[in-house]
């Protein structure tokens, strides 16, 4: 048996140590996680994004919104009395890369579908204050524009590799999906679709 003060006094060992007890603590803590049904399973009707939601999750990302919004809501009474259920791990199954956040300038999205029409976040993206008087969300009067995503199948059959299962049929119809759209519209399909797969309690 090695003393405790023989171990304190070698760094090198020290280090080899800690090393070694960290990364027991760690595996310990994330292997069950690969297995456990419940991080590894969508919520039920959870399906992935259709093409042009997909589109819009992209535009999402490069805009930047995720550094005013989160997309998760924690299990504390005030988070779910104003957003709703709590977030659950199979709601993000087919969301990569996830987009959790960790910032909220603006209040957690997670839960935002079908709480307002559409036509409130056309008004509300071409400018916040329009409808939200004291808001301090930039406006995004560009994204009123024709969407261009020439990689729109590509992204559809990288994902099916790490098993969203889009079908021959959904990969053939997307560019038709996205004929004639604005990116506006994109980004409304996206929100209007998030959370509505949460649990019901
Ligand atoms: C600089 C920070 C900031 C950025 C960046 C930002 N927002 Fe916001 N957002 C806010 C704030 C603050 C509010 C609350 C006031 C309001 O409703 O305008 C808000 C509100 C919202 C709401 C209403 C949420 C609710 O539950 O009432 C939606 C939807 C939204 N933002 C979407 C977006 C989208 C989409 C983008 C990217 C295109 C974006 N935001 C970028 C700060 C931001």
């Amino acid at each position: 048996m090695i003393s405790h003060e023989k171990i304190e006094k070698n760094l090198g060992l020290l280090i080899v140590l800690t090393i070694l007890i960290v990364s027991v603590g760690g595996l310990v803590q994330i292997v069950p996680l690969f297995f456990q049904t419940s991080t590894t399973t969508a919520v039920a009707g959870l399906t992935p994004y259709t093409a042009l939601q997909l589109s819009g999750r992209d535009i999402y990302i490069r805009e930047g919104c995720v550094g005013c919004h989160s997309q998760m809501v924690r299990p504390f009474r005030a988070e779910t009395e104003r957003y709703g259920h709590y977030s659950v791990a199979g709601e993000f199954i087919y969301d990569r890369p996830f987009l959790w956040g960790s910032k909220r300038t603006g209040p957690d999205l997670q839960r935002v579908g079908g709480r307002y029409s559409d036509n409130w976040h056309y008004v509300h993206l071409m400018n916040p204050r329009d409808v939200v008087p004291e808001s301090n969300m930039p406006a995004y009067p560009w994204l009123d524009r024709p969407l261009v995503d020439y990689a729109i199948q590509k992204k559809m059959r990288t994902l099916n590799l790490v098993g969203h299962g889009y079908s021959e049929e959904d990969i053939e119809s997307a560019p038709g999906e996205l004929e004639g759209k604005t990116e506006m519209d994109a980004v409304i399909a996206y929100l209007q679709v998030l959370g509505t797969h949460a649990p019901k309690n």
